[in-house]
């Protein structure tokens, strides 16, 4: 008789086939930022903190001696520097560039990725820049942004980014963005796309700790609709071949199957973004005793690498990073 239970029958054995294993370097920390001196903890999100200049050098240093290879920035931006046209994404002396400035002098082996897009900046809540009819429709117009995104990818790269990640879904940004990069001597930054972001009601969380949500309307015509998975694979061919170094998928744990579809369409490495929502369904029932918080995490987080994921970025990176150790 066939037994596949042989295979299961002592830890030992389980180890040698086990297929799919979780590490601390298969982990990206997104962190919060203000400009604020004190931290804020979110109540948003339980156990996620908005911080300092000061705190996030100490967290970020944190992280990378669990072994974490990388973090995220996402700014809170003052409302008075919030405008149409986002102009505070690109100075040089802005929250963001201060942040990896101050983060590659503390922590020089430390990855420092950036979010492209306008949502912080932008007085729309939009990722692009919000034209009005006189009806007051609003359309987020396409080519405009991107300009706009290309400048903003300048900046964090002149403050010494590793890798700029566009979170922003318009047409051609990672072309322009290459073409950028490159034409300022910066063939070296990376781009990590956001290919198949969805329009997701997974990001409600997150919205609220960075005060980013849309003004008027929603995001669907720029991030893809949840029932699409062919438009994936489109948008992931299209990335490729405008020079992204990294495809991402978001959110991650809804959308396993998609992570799988670009994981075998290409080549590049492929990652996953467990955001907010999915973060707060998990802790918050681990905090009613609902479910065993280490076991659910470190589930969820071997299901999205099974899936295809080389790397997860997710809040929990910190936490899973210390129980792997
Ligand atoms: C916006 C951006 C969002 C997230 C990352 N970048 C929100 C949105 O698109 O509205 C969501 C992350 C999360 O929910 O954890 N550029």
């Amino acid at each position: 008789m066939i037994r596949p239970r042989r295979n299961r029958r002592s830890p030992a054995i389980r180890s040698m086939v086990r297929e799919t294993l979780i590490t601390p370097a298969d982990f990206i920390l997104p962190m919060f930022l203000h400009e604020e001196a004190e931290d804020t903890p979110l109540a948003s999100m339980p156990g996620v903190t908005r911080w300092s200049l000061d705190s996030l050098l100490r967290e970020a240093g944190e992280a990378h001696a669990l072994g974490i290879p990388a973090v995220v920035l996402f700014p809170k931006i003052e409302e008075v520097l919030k405008s149409p046209l986002a102009e505070e994404c690109y100075n040089d002396a802005g929250l963001v560039p201060r942040a990896i400035r101050a983060l590659k002098a503390a922590h020089p082996t430390l990855c420092v990725i950036t979010d492209v897009a306008l949502d912080p900046y932008n007085s729309d809540g939009h990722d692009g820049v919000v034209w009005r009819d006189e009806r007051g429709e609003v359309t987020v117009l396409n080519d405009e942004t991107v300009a706009i995104l290309c400048q903003q990818a300048l900046c964090h790269a002149r403050a010494g980014a590793d890798i700029v990640a566009p979170s922003d879904m318009m047409d051609g940004r990672v072309a322009a963005i290459r073409e950028a990069l490159d034409a300022d001597d910066f063939q070296n930054v990376s781009i990590m796309s956001y290919t198949a972001k969805y329009a997701s009601a997974y990001y409600g969380p997150f919205r609220g700790a960075l005060d980013s949500a849309p003004k008027d309307g929603d995001k669907q015509t720029y991030q893809m609709d949840p029932a699409n998975a062919r438009e994936a694979v489109r948008e992931a061919l299209l990335d490729e071949a405008e020079g992204a170094d990294v495809l991402m998928v978001k959110p991650a744990g809804p959308y396993l199957d998609i992570i799988t579809r670009i994981r075998d369409t290409t080549t590049l490495p492929v990652a996953a973004y467990q955001v907010s929502g999915e973060y707060l369904m998990l802790k918050s029932a681990a905090a009613a005793g609902w479910l065993d918080e280490r076991a659910i995490v470190l589930e969820s987080l071997t299901g999205i690498k099974r899936a295809g994921a080389d790397m997860i970025l997710t809040y929990f990176a910190k936490q899973a990073a210390s129980w792997l150790r």
